[in-house]
């Protein structure tokens, strides 16, 4: 019999449905949110409406573009957090309300747990390339920077994370700084190609043990800019392309020193990067880079799956499915997870 999982994401500003069956992604839709760019970030009233328009029409397009009709689905896998409560709301009632008219299980997912498995998502089984157990993640996303050890798809353990900003919310809030929209990640990423990452340099923190830490980048990022700003008003567009190359080469070190210290204090050498930030092409280049020189077999999700999408919240289900964790109508939406 078919194991065919809908994914349903509600977390940020993404609303997203995916399906996977036995294993293979049929289809994942995503409906990016407009409506926050002109507010400089994700406001979270607007967001819980947006996904309240987005969810029918995207479950819909989903299974459309899967081939399969509600009666196929054996199990809704849903993001119970963490994210903004108004959003989860949205997804997690949509998924009991279904689960209920379909009388089919529900399975509540960690949307962290979610994106590293997104290494995990294919189409059919020629792109199959997994990592074996245990390997080292490094989850970097808007909210959490962590380093995960993953010791099979259902349990892991935290052995660093950021003690302030996550990485991506340094590219973020350096990108706001700099008078650039949100979300500034990608905006950097593009600019930066063009720059020379040595141009100038930040401030690294330093953090014992595999922890991290970027709030004093963005302070230093933002002194540094205010004194060039005296000398010449158009500091920042004459200079995007280095400001940019050399921000993102700094959180990519910083990103990169403790993954080394994690890989050799485990002895593990499966690596993977999953999290918004793993969309970065500079990071992408400097895992595969490091991973060539140290021996590494190295996984990073394919683009589409690097940020928020429910074709991970489908694949997490899938394990979650075949080992039998489901969850009740009670669960509630959590906002912030202590653990993973
Ligand atoms: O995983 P994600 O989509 O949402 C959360 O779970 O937080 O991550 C979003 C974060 C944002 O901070 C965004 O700026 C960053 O990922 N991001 C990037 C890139 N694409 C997304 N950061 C750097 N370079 C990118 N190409
Ligand atoms: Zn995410």
């Amino acid at each position: 019999m078919n194991v065919t999982i809908l994914g349903i994401e509600s977390s940020c500003d993404d609303t997203s449905a995916a399906v996977i069956e036995n294993g293979y992604l049929l289809s994942n839709r995503i409906a990016n949110q407009q409506v926050h760019k002109e507010y400089g970030g994700v406001v979270p009233e607007l967001a819980s409406r947006a996904h309240q328009q987005n969810i029918v029409p995207v479950v819909d397009a989903a299974l459309k573009e899967a081939g399969r009709s509600l009666a196929d689905i054996s199990a809704i896998a849903y993001t119970r957090g963490p994210g903004l409560m108004g959003a989860l709301l949205v997804g997690s009632s949509f998924s009991k309300g279904l689960s209920m008219a379909l009388n089919v299980p529900l399975i509540d997912i960690n949307h962290l747990h979610a994106h590293i498995l997104s290494v995990f998502i294919v189409r059919n089984k020629n792109e199959k390339r997994f990592p074996g157990f245990p390997f080292l993640c490094l989850l970097v996303s808007g909210g959490h920077t962590q380093l995960v050890v993953m010791k099979n798809h259902l349990t892991m353990e935290i052995i660093g994370q950021t003690i302030d900003d996550a990485a991506g919310e340094a590219f973020d809030k350096c990108a706001k700084v700099m008078g650039l929209p949100y979300p500034g990640g990608p905006l950097i990423d593009e600019l930066a190609r063009q720059g020379d990452p040595h141009a100038y340099t930040f401030a690294k923190a330093v953090v014992k043990g595999l922890d991290f830490s970027f709030s004093g980048l963005k302070t230093s990022f933002l002194y540094f800019l205010r004194d060039r700003l005296h000398e010449n008003k158009a500091f920042i567009n004459d200079h995007k392309h280095d400001l940019c190359a050399s921000l993102q080469e700094t959180i990519i070190d910083s990103l990169m020193q403790k993954l080394i210290m994690a890989a050799k204090e485990t002895g593990i050498n499966d690596i993977a990067i999953a999290g918004g930030v793993s969309a970065n092409s500079g990071l992408r280049e400097a895992v595969n880079r490091l991973g060539a020189r140290k021996d590494w077999r190295v996984y990073i999700p394919a683009m589409q799956y690097a940020t928020d999408n429910a074709a991970m919240i489908a694949i997490t289900g899938y394990y979650k499915y075949l080992n039998g964790q489901f969850s009740s109508q009670q669960m509630t939406p959590i906002a912030r997870f202590d653990h993973l």
